[in-house]
């Protein structure tokens, strides 16, 4: 029995075991005083049966008169932590003892027992102290806890986390803790003495939700055993967001091509703008901006949702052939962020538009003796289209004596003689004029000129017959 208990004795308290009387676990004499009183000291959880003291022994009393004596403990409790073997008064531990169970979290645990000895009465007090093991780990209240932390968090702000607790007292309860490694966060211990020792998180570098939405951290608790022991907790940090990015247009520069007269509802482009923040701090409206003219107005709509900027009224390359249009992309926060941007639109001319002839200077007729080469009206043909759409070819009928010839000034044209008219052969041309341009498909416009032959005294009187030939009768009167 006894050297068994030795082998347990080893196992808990190798240093006290060394040296102890009787090979006993912990029966070590503390002091003891004139009221007799003797302490003695065990380690919890030992096995029931084990030897805490030989208590006839520390109290010098005569073996052979002991088995008369019936030497027992006093006590009231049902469930006896000790007992005293009557012949030779050693004492039991009855069963395993709980430390944490008997005394809960004081800091002693001491157990008085009251003894009796018979013939003549005797009363001993006898007070074992249950020593702690280090049986109990560190525990948290929960195994994970979130916390929820603005992005907009300073550094330096401390948050306050639930202490671990361990059943055991003294150095075997937590000692310190132990923070996962981490950028942004580090620990802080505060010491409440008896209330133990709680954990403040501290922020020690700006968090960012846009580069890390979450931290994952574990705290550790450890206590002062050899090893110790420990227990984790694992710690989510939430980092909320603050409306602190604007939307940002993917694109630097926006420009595009329209045909003119586009359809309305043609979507001429469409924008895109992201931002980085989450819910209505990141949900991105379009719209133009206040200093848009009034009149791209009416030429253009945004759809405020999707960013397509759309036809809404006649686009004319004639009238204008580039818009510069000023939007702007704007998160739905309640103090909302916004960028502008230009989009720049560049009307593509279409050939919507005939040639027109004018004939700016005309003589209402002409001599027939008119030389070769003589100018008899001049014309200018212009085309409001632009380009090939705008490039204009003049022609004639090939079957009139005159001819186009064009002018050193652009687009003008004279209309001249090629040969000499004959008012008497043909005293009056109608020439049409076409005019047609160079865009695919081409248009065209014509105009006619109608020129006058005027008359000059080109011929002699002419005898209708020429000689006369007359013939007189003979024999007439005079008359
Ligand atoms: C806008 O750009 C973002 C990021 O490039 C992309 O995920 C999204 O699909 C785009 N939206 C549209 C409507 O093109």
């Amino acid at each position: 029995m006894i050297s068994g208990l030795t082998m347990e004795q080893r196992r808990y308290e190798p240093g006290r075991a060394r040296g102890c009387l009787l090979g006993c676990v912990a029966a070590l004499l503390l002091w003891s005083v004139a009221s007799a009183q003797l302490k003695y000291s065990i380690s919890e959880e030992v096995n029931e049966g084990t030897v805490v003291a030989n208590i006839a022994k520390d109290l010098g009393l005569d073996k052979s008169t002991l088995k008369d004596r019936k030497y027992r403990i006093v006590s009231g409790n049902a469930d006896p932590l000790f007992h005293v073997n009557q012949n030779d008064g050693i004492l039991y531990v009855s069963r395993k003892i709980d430390r944490e169970e008997v005394c809960a979290q004081s800091s002693t645990c001491l157990i008085n027992l009251k003894t009796v000895l018979e013939n003549p009465l005797e009363v001993h007090y006898v007070g074992v102290e249950v020593l702690d093991i280090n049986d109990n780990s560190p525990t948290f209240p929960e195994e994970e806890t979130t916390l929820e932390i603005s992005e907009s968090v300073l550094p330096g702000v401390r948050i306050q986390l639930k202490a671990s607790r361990d059943q055991d007292s003294g150095h075997f309860s937590v000692q310190h803790y132990k923070l996962s490694h981490n950028d942004h966060f580090r620990l802080e211990v505060k010491d409440k003495g008896d209330d133990g020792k709680i954990p403040i998180l501290v922020v020690q570098k700006s968090l960012d939700r846009e580069s890390a939405e979450s931290h994952s951290l574990v705290l550790t608790a450890l206590d002062g055993g050899k090893p110790p022991k420990s227990g984790d907790i694992d710690i989510l940090v939430n980092v909320l967001d603050i409306n602190d990015n604007a939307p940002i247009f993917t694109q630097d520069v926006y420009s595009v091509m329209l045909n003119e007269n586009a359809p309305v509802g043609t979507t001429v482009i469409q924008v895109n703008a992201t931002d980085l923040d989450e819910g209505p701090n990141g949900e991105v409206v379009y719209s133009f901006t206040n200093s848009m003219n009034k009149r791209l107005l009416k030429l253009f709509d945004i759809n405020q949702s999707t960013g397509e900027i759309i036809v809404k009224g006649l686009i004319d390359y004639e009238d204008k052939d580039r818009y510069e249009i000023e939007i702007r992309a704007s998160d739905k926060a309640l103090a909302p962020l916004a960028t502008e941007k230009s989009v720049i639109i560049r009307i593509v001319d279409v050939n919507d538009n005939a040639p027109e002839i004018e004939v700016t200077s005309f003589s209402s007729s002409i001599p027939e003796d008119s030389r070769p080469g003589t100018t008899v009206a001049l014309i200018s043909v212009n085309d409001l289209d632009s380009g090939l759409n705008g490039k204009v070819i003049c022609s004639i009928d090939e079957d009139v004596p005159f001819a186009l010839s064009p002018s050193l000034q652009d687009k003008m044209y004279s209309l001249v003689t090629k040969s000499t008219l004959d008012r008497e052969k043909q005293s009056q041309y109608i020439i049409t004029v076409f005019a047609k341009d160079a865009g695919q498909p081409s248009l065209s416009s014509e105009k006619t000129i109608s020129v006058v032959v005027s008359d000059v005294n080109d011929n002699s009187p002419e005898f209708s017959l020429s000689p006369y030939t007359f013939y007189v009768t003979e024999g007439n009167n005079p008359g």
